[in-house]
């Protein structure tokens, strides 16, 4: 069996101010103390990470933020370098989320930069990528993953990439409340492993995490991960409450 530990993440999205999130990651700390068979991420926004990092640093609740830009230092007003987030205690960052390439017009291109910048400052990349539901309803799903991963991961060499997390987020089940089914998450886990596989050998198809993102629950949690390629997943709004989030990261083994 291959021994990828599993992450449940929580993306906390523009919630929370710096009280709640101490508050939540206080309660997440208590609730989560005798985990140790699977990593516990959260992502609050930028605002919050250094004193959420206070909070956490004496657990095992790892700290990751929700985008960076890929330069070290600049005139970039309004961004956030991967040195920042380091110094703010972060071990994990989000990139390419849906949200970000849907609202904020970020490309495959920009994606490929700022995994760039992450790996090189020793971030752990969470790679987001996902169909939407009208690429879903006309065959296309396969051909979508497959031109955002070569493109994300372009001029990568496996050495680069031996931290990378893939998070599939099918667009459609993002605060929907609509999941996909397990078999559903299964077949696409199953192509993303095959497709890293084809594209950096098999080692690393065999070591890299892939989660799973989209309505993920307690409730849904545990067939989820029975799933062989289903590595853990990137939660959003059920992340929000630490109880909730908890419940999650506990799922039932299979
Ligand atoms: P929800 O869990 O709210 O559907 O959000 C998923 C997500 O976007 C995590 O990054």
């Amino acid at each position: 069996m291959p021994n990828r530990k599993p992450l449940i993440a929580g993306n906390w999205k523009m919630f929370k101010t710096c009280a709640e999130a101490v508050e939540t990651a206080k309660q997440l700390m208590e609730l989560v103390a005798e985990v140790s068979d699977t990593e516990v991420m959260i992502a609050p926004p930028f605002t919050a990470l250094y004193p959420v990092a206070n909070t956490v640093k004496d657990g095992q609740v790892l700290l990751g933020a929700q985008n960076l830009h890929w330069e070290k230092e600049g005139a970039y007003t309004g961004e956030i370098s991967p040195l920042m987030l380091v110094s703010a205690g972060c071990r994990y960052v989000i990139i390419g989320h849906s949200e970000r390439r849907q609202y904020f017009g970020e490309t495959d291109e920009d994606v490929n930069k700022k995994i760039k910048a992450a790996v090189k400052h020793d971030l752990i990349p969470i790679f987001c990528i996902g169909e939407s539901e009208q690429e879903r309803e006309s065959g296309q799903t396969f051909s979508v993953l497959d031109k955002q991963v070569k493109k994300g991961e372009e001029r990568f060499f496996a050495n680069d990439l031996k931290t990378l997390v893939i998070a599939y987020e099918p667009v459609w089940a993002i605060g929907t409340g609509k999941t996909a089914t397990s078999h559903q998450a299964q077949e696409v886990h199953h192509f993303l492993r095959s497709l890293v596989g084809d594209l950096f050998g098999d080692t690393l198809a065999t070591s890299i995490r892939i989660l799973y993102g989209g309505s993920v629950k307690p409730e849904n949690i545990s067939e989820l991960m029975a799933r062989q390629d289903i590595d853990g997943a990137l939660v959003g709004g059920a992340s929000l409450n630490a109880e909730t989030f908890s419940k999650i990261v506990q799922f039932k083994r299979a």
